[in-house]
């Protein structure tokens, strides 16, 4: 036995962003950062929280599904960018969504976030844990975005995936997942500082701050040696997988995996030039947006794969 997914849901905000629109804020245009990234725009939050944009997810995850939240066992929120510490996010969408006999936590591994949430579920359905999950990445990074910073404010945006997965079906799913802590200060995001009676520290602002060359090495570098290694644990070899559900965050990126894996750009879906990165929210939305547009085909083989802050990065091969 394995899993199955059998529904999907996004939800972004209502504000859509352009480039023409960040050119008024900090010194850019349209055309660098299609160039250099592939995205012409972003949804930015005006009010709607993770918790929000990860209950709709939900809520649609499951009709696709045709269940109902008070079924739901497992209930995982990938996410960087809560609005507090505590409640976690999945413990607010429990509540919103009415999902009263879910087990609900979260889990934060950036970019990676959401293939770790799946990878999870997967080993609590496996173990005989729970009977099914709904595993969503989620997050508002405009509210982490230093947007006087052009390097990365023209980077992000905001949105939240999710999917409905069940114990059931005979397709195995493959996963690796690796972290390397040693160069974690290429991509990091304070929060609050240590602040009390017996402490003085400097203020510094908890913005994104981001080595933008050595995070796109990484990617690079490391995104295709971890497809390589799962593909091996399940027998196969790039030429047998149909779609790559990549991490959505340069065009570039995505180009320079498809050249080392000597596989047709096409296999390659994009959803980042409407959406821009939305971190652990990326890969669910664009299986959702994939699903919805008839573009997963039954008995299809499809690798997804996630990579970023930590650095974290790691792969599953899973049939639809
Ligand atoms: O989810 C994982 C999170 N992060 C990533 O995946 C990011 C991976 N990295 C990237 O996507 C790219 O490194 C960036 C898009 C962030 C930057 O592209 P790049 O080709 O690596 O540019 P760069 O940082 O090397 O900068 C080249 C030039 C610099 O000017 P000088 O020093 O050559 O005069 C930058 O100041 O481009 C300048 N620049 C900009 N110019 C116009 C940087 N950002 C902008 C901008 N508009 N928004």
């Amino acid at each position: 036995m394995s899993i199955r997914i059998i529904g999907t849901g996004s939800a972004l905000p209502a504000k859509s962003v352009t480039n023409e629109d960040l050119a008024k804020l900090v010194e850019t245009s349209d055309e660098w950062i299609r160039e250099r990234t592939g995205i012409a725009g972003r949804h930015i939050s005006t009010g709607e929280t993770v918790a929000e944009l990860s209950a709709a997810a939900c809520s649609r995850a499951l009709e696709d599904a045709g269940r109902t939240a008070e079924e739901v066992d497992l209930l995982l929120v990938a996410t960087c960018s809560p609005e507090c510490g505590v409640p976690c996010v999945a413990c607010q969408v429990q509540g919103m969504i009415g999902a009263a006999h879910a087990v609900a936590f979260d889990l934060n591994a950036a970019c990676s976030g959401f293939l770790f949430a799946l990878h999870t579920a997967w080993a609590y359905m496996e173990a005989g844990i729970c009977r099914n999950a709904l595993i969503v990445g989620a997050e508002v990074l405009s509210k982490l975005v230093d947007w006087t910073d052009r390097g990365t404010c023209i980077l992000f945006g905001d949105g939240a995936g999710a999917v409905f997965a069940e114990y059931g079906g005979k397709e195995k799913f493959y996963f690796v997942q690796h972290s390397d802590g040693s160069k974690g200060g290429a991509l990091t995001c304070d929060t609050r500082q240590l602040k009390n009676p017996y402490v003085e520290m400097p203020m510094e602002a908890p913005w994104i701050r981001m080595d933008g060359r050595e995070i796109f090495a990484f990617a690079v570098r490391r995104v295709p040696e971890g497809i390589e290694e799962v593909l091996g644990k399940a027998g196969m070899t790039a030429d047998d997988v149909d779609l790559f559900v990549l991490h959505q965050a340069n065009y570039r990126i995505i180009e320079g995996i498809a050249k080392r894996l000597k596989q047709d750009a096409e296999k390659f879906p994009v959803n980042l030039d409407r959406v821009g990165n939305m971190s652990s929210a990326a890969i669910p939305v664009l299986l959702d947006e994939l699903k919805r547009a008839g573009r997963l085909k039954s008995g299809m083989n499809i690798v997804l794969s996630g990579f970023g802050a930590g650095l974290t990065w790691g792969a599953c091969v899973m049939k639809v």
